[in-house]
């Protein structure tokens, strides 16, 4: 079955970068000129997953706006003739339809994804995290499509992590059955590097079946007191089929200071008009080190 709508839990209150986020939410933090959430949801629209379904919270009205149409701004950059910028504003608003769903009370991810329940119906789903992003030749959902279209079954990108990290992540136990997939075992949210079954970290991108929300909605709270996908995931291993495919990449976690950095260097030095002048910079302060 096609995977036609994306969840994006965009609820979460970012105290990493408290006190901007007093004020401001996470997922509009800027990768360059353009908000995170905006390659997250271009990731999804790319794939062909062009239905997306926004899990909000209190203070998050400026998200679902981004993706507004603005027509005094439209209005104002035509008439000042400023055709490039216009065509970045109207792109934004009429990327895509988006539905948002309110979650009431902060708890956990895997209840921010159970509350699209009635959004996604019976269907199979992507789940993107907008905390990380990705530089990779294929948008990293349209990756996991592949496997998904092959084995009809929850799908979960993967990447190796330092075991110094571990505790950061959803970590799995599984058997590579064929280069960089893994059939899942079991899965450990946040482990100590003691009792991590791996270093392969789940990243943020999930294909799931509907199956999910029934599971979601039986599971007692787990890691950090709160309602886990990855319990969820760590039961449907044991109860059907779950895949792992190691995805091509680089991943920047935006939920932390230095990975809002190094994406926007990154992302700047891959950028044609600026790339040159941030190595050139990049080379005159090496030589005050
Ligand atoms: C979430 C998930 C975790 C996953 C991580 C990827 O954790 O719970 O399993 O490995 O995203 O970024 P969070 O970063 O929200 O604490």
């Amino acid at each position: 079955m096609r995977v036609r709508k994306a969840v994006i839990p965009a609820a979460g209150m970012g105290t990493r970068f408290l006190p901007l986020t007093k004020a401001s939410p996470k997922e509009l933090l800027p990768l360059l000129n353009r908000p995170v959430i905006h390659a997250v949801v271009e990731e999804a629209t790319g794939s062909g997953v062009g239905s997306i379904i926004l899990i909000t919270g209190m203070g998050k009205n400026a998200v679902e706006d981004y993706f507004d149409i603005s027509p005094h701004l439209e209005r104002t950059l035509k008439e000042a003739g400023k055709d490039d910028l216009l065509r970045e504003v109207a792109g934004a608003s009429r990327m895509v339809d988006v539905v948002s769903v309110r979650q009431k009370e902060q708890k956990g991810l895997g209840h921010a994804v159970l509350c699209a329940r009635e959004a996604v119906g019976e269907e199979p789903f992507a789940v993107l995290l907008p905390d990380d992003v990705f530089q990779s030749k294929r948008p990293c959902i349209g990756q996991l499509l592949d496997p998904f279209e092959r084995f009809g079954k929850t799908v979960i990108a993967l990447q190796e992590v330092p075991t110094s990290t571990v505790h950061r992540y959803g970590i799995i136990d599984g058997e590579e059955i064929e280069p960089n997939v893994y059939r899942i075992k079991r899965l450990v949210e946040k482990p100590s590097p003691e009792d991590a079954p791996s270093n392969l970290a789940a990243v943020g991108r999930y294909i799931l079946p509907p199956e999910t929300f029934r599971v979601l909605d039986s599971l007692e709270p787990g890691a950090g007191g709160e309602i886990q996908l990855t319990d969820a995931l760590d039961r449907m291993a044991g109860e059907s089929e779950v895949y792992g495919l190691v995805i091509e990449g680089t991943r920047h976690d935006m939920g932390n200071i230095m990975g809002f950095l190094t994406a926007n260097i990154e992302f700047a030095l891959a950028d044609e008009e600026l790339g040159p002048m941030l190595r050139a910079y990049l080379a005159r302060i090496e030589g005050r080190q």
